[in-house]
């Protein structure tokens, strides 16, 4: 495969998206990128900021102080640095999750993200994942995948890598978490989860990681 390929990866919540795009690009030697993280950590900043509460939202703050806002993506270790600070463990936390798809449906934060991400498309190439990328940060790209899974099977997975990073928190928390975040990222006026038509949808539900890896694998080099 030429090195400066672009492979898309999209689809539901806590489906394995990330740790694939991740060891593909490792296979690939491509640049990896989570895009949904730069969303947590928008979420985040505008959380210890005070623009963010449980019922309020200062739009017009967020929107000014965005420019004072640097986002660094360290794809080996996956550690993302928000104005040069480790905020990797925080944005998993839960205040993050709650909040994240109601922020990441506001035109401005998207603008913002989109105008960044496609900035990381350089010559190397990259795997990057999330909901709209293959729609709308790389129309274009060489190749697209959706993942699906049973809400149960995302929930257990989920919760199982919470526990064991120490977070206090009920499966049904994060079933429903994961439940409201589809709900929200489907229904938003601006690139909205969906299915790019030419990506090749993949139910991760019954399959091992490394059974989707092969599988990924031999799409990718057949094509
Ligand atoms: O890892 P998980 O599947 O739980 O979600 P994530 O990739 O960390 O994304 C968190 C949230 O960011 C999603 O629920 C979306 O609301 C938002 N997001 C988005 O709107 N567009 C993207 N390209 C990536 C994430």
């Amino acid at each position: 495969m030429n090195s400066n390929k672009v492979i898309a990866i999209d689809g539901y919540a806590s489906t394995g998206k990330s740790t694939l795009a991740k060891m593909l690009s490792q296979h690939y030697n491509l640049n990896f990128i989570d895009s949904g993280a730069f969303y947590r950590a928008v979420t985040l900043f505008a959380l210890e900021e005070g623009f963010l509460k449980d019922n309020y939202f200062d739009q017009v703050a967020l929107e000014s102080a965005l420019e004072k806002l640097t986002l660094k993506f360290e794809p080996e270790t996956r550690f993302l640095f928000l104005n040069g600070e480790n905020i990797s463990n925080k944005i998993r936390l839960a205040r993050v999750s709650d909040h994240v798809s109601s922020i990441a449906a506001f035109p401005i934060v998207r603008k913002f993200l989109l105008y960044q991400q496609r900035q990381m498309a350089n010559e190397n190439g990259l795997v990057m994942d999330g909901r709209d990328i293959g729609t709308i940060v790389f129309p274009n790209a060489d190749h697209k995948f959706f993942f699906t899974a049973r809400p149960e099977v995302r929930a257990r997975r989920r919760y199982d890598e919470l526990i064991n990073q120490g977070q206090e928190i009920t499966f049904d928390e994060v079933l429903n978490n994961l439940i409201h975040r589809d709900k929200t990222d489907i229904a938003r006026d601006i690139a909205p989860l969906r299915k790019a038509d030419d990506a090749l949808e993949i139910d991760t539900s019954e399959v091992t990681l490394d059974q989707v890896f092969n599988y990924l694998l031999e799409k990718i080099d057949s094509k």
